[in-house]
C-alpha cells in the first residue's frame, strides 16, 4: 500500500498524475481517435468495427476494439440493462477508450450506447472522435435477428430490450450515418476510411 511504501521510501504517490496535458507528446504518426459505433442490436456495429480493425491493423496503426458484448464479460461483468447500468457500462468503455486514444491508439467502440447525453459526455472527453450511427430499420433487424434476441424480445422474454421495450436515442448530428440495409459492408468501410482521412489516417 502507499502507506507502507512511503515508510520505506519517504515518498507518497500524488493523488493525481503530475504530468499535465501540455507535457504529453502526441505522436505525429499515430493520431489517436475514438471511433464510436452506436446503434440498435443487429445494426452492424460489431461487424463494421471488426472489419475496420483489420484494415487499420494491416495499415500499421495501433488499434484496439472495445465491444459492448465482450466488455460485459469482464470490465462490466454483472451489469444489466437498466439505464443506470448501461450508463455505467458506457462510461467505463469511454474511460478506457479515451485513455488509449490519448496515447495514439485508434480505438473502435461498438456498443448500443442508447442514451444521447451519456454518449455525448463520454465523447466530449476524447482527444479526437468520430461518432458513427449504424442504422437500419427495425423491420430489417427483426428479419436479420443475428442472435435470435428479437424473436425472444417480441415474445416478451427479454425485458428492456433496446428498440422493442427500451429506448434508443439516435445521434442528432453523427459524424457518419451508415444505413447498413442500403450499403454493403465494403461501401460502409469506404465511407469510414474517407471520414478518417482528415485525421491523417489512411489505409
Ligand atoms: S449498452 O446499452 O451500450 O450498455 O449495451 P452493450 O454493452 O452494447 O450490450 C449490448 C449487447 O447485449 C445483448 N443484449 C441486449 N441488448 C439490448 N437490450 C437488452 N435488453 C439486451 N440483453 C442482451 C446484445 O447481444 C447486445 O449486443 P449487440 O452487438 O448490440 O447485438
Ligand atoms: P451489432 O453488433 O450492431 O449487433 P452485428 O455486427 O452483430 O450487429 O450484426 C450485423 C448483421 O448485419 C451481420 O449479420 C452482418 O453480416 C449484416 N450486415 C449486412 N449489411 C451490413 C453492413 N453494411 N454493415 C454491417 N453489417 C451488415
Ligand atoms: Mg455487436
Amino acid at each position: 500500500s502507499s502507506t507502507i511504501s512511503s515508510i520505506h521510501t519517504g515518498y507518497s504517490a500524488p493523488a493525481s498524475s503530475k504530468i499535465s496535458k501540455g507535457q504529453r507528446r502526441q505522436p505525429s504518426l499515430s493520431p489517436g481517435v475514438v471511433i464510436w459505433f452506436t446503434g440498435l442490436s443487429g445494426a452492424g456495429k460489431t461487424t463494421l468495427a471488426r472489419a475496420l480493425e483489420v484494415l487499420l491493423y494491416e495499415a500499421g496503426y495501433p488499434v484496439e476494439h472495445l465491444d459492448g458484448d465482450a466488455v460485459r464479460e469482464h470490465l462490466s461483468k454483472g451489469l444489466g440493462f437498466s439505464r443506470e447500468d448501461r450508463d455505467t457500462n458506457i462510461r467505463r468503455i469511454g474511460y478506457v477508450a479515451n485513455l488509449l486514444a490519448k496515447h495514439g491508439v485508434l480505438v473502435l467502440v461498438s456498443a448500443i450506447s442508447p442514451y444521447r447525453s451519456t454518449r455525448e459526455a463520454v465523447l466530449a472527453e476524447a482527444p479526437r472522435k468520430l461518432e458513427v450511427y449504424v442504422d437500419a430499420p427495425l423491420k430489417v433487424l427483426i428479419q436479420r435477428d443475428v442472435k435470435g434476441l428479437y424473436a425472444r424480445a417480441l415474445r416478451g422474454e427479454i425485458p428492456h430490450f433496446t428498440g422493442i421495450s427500451d429506448p434508443y436515442e439516435p445521434p442528432l448530428n453523427p459524424d457518419l450515418h451508415l444505413r447498413t440495409d442500403q450499403m454493403s459492408l465494403q461501401e460502409c468501410l469506404s465511407r469510414l476510411l474517407a471520414a478518417l482521412a482528415p485525421f491523417g489516417v489512411e489505409e
